[in-house]
């Protein structure tokens, strides 16, 4: 594994933004796979500067998000769909048709599932899969479990993660009990897994998914078997890792 501990957030995300915008210089094709949350908004930041340098051009590549909320419709102020937008899509050259991400307030969303997973693999492994890291080690919304599920499935969201997901809405009541999330298989399956972490809070569930035994209790712990993990850190967040 590849760990990268970094003395501050701003080189932490510029050095995030220059792997995915490598990615996409050397593959104008690539299909990434993307995250939200608060961890990667200064990565996106970054991109759209090297973007509107002229550096890396989006124009040909293609996008999956891991996840989203059950119910919310695309234009609700806090879908990650809304959130792709207002931190990255609205501001690079993507074709809108190339961007993918869970239908939230489809129908029948195992339907919506079967047809995501139909999409990823048309469109083959991705080239690098960008991650969060969930303070119970959920990686997309796969939250720990007896048993981990490969496809893109219907997840109730652990309380945890509710609770810290609140602050983006107005009251508890209002975070979606369910998510729509890509699987483990998905994740695994990118060539490339751009692991981030930031903050004091995360230093406990870091250690556990690099060093602890790799158990589906730590979702995370499965990217162990990753061939190519690449960690980035901010000191905080690697403070067992050094
Ligand atoms: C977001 C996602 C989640 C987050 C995780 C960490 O699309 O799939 O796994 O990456 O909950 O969230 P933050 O970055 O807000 O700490």
């Amino acid at each position: 594994v590849n760990i990268q501990i970094f003395d501050t957030e701003e080189t932490l995300n510029e050095a995030a933004a220059v792997i995915i915008s490598g990615t996409v210089q050397t593959n104008p094709k690539a299909v990434l796979g993307l995250a939200t949350g608060s961890t990667p908004i200064g990565i996106y930041k970054h991109l759209i500067s090297i973007y509107q340098k002229g550096i890396v051009s989006f124009r040909h590549a293609m996008t999956f998000n891991l996840d989203e909320y059950a119910g919310l419709p695309p234009g609700h102020p806090e879908s990650y769909y809304t959130f792709m937008r207002t931190y990255f899509f609205d501001h690079i050259d993507i074709v809108p048709g190339n961007i993918h991400i869970p239908k939230g307030n489809a129908p029948d969303l195992d339907a919506e599932c079967v047809r995501y997973d139909k999409l990823m693999e048309a469109a083959g492994s991705f080239d690098l899969q960008l991650l969060g890291l969930g303070h119970n080690g959920h990686i997309g919304f796969n939250e720990p479990a007896h048993a981990l599920i490969q496809q893109s499935h219907v997840v109730a969201l652990r309380e945890e993660t509710r609770r810290a997901n609140a602050r983006f809405f107005a009251s508890m009541d209002e975070v979606p009990k369910q998510a729509v999330t890509i699987g483990i298989g998905s994740i695994l399956k990118a060539k490339v897994v751009l692991l981030v972490a930031k903050g004091e809070d995360k230093a406990d569930i870091v250690r556990r998914a690099l060093r602890g035994p790799i158990t589906t209790d730590c979702p995370a712990s499965l990217l162990q078997t990753h061939p190519r993990l690449v960690v980035m850190l901010d000191r905080a967040a690697g403070r067992f890792m050094e």
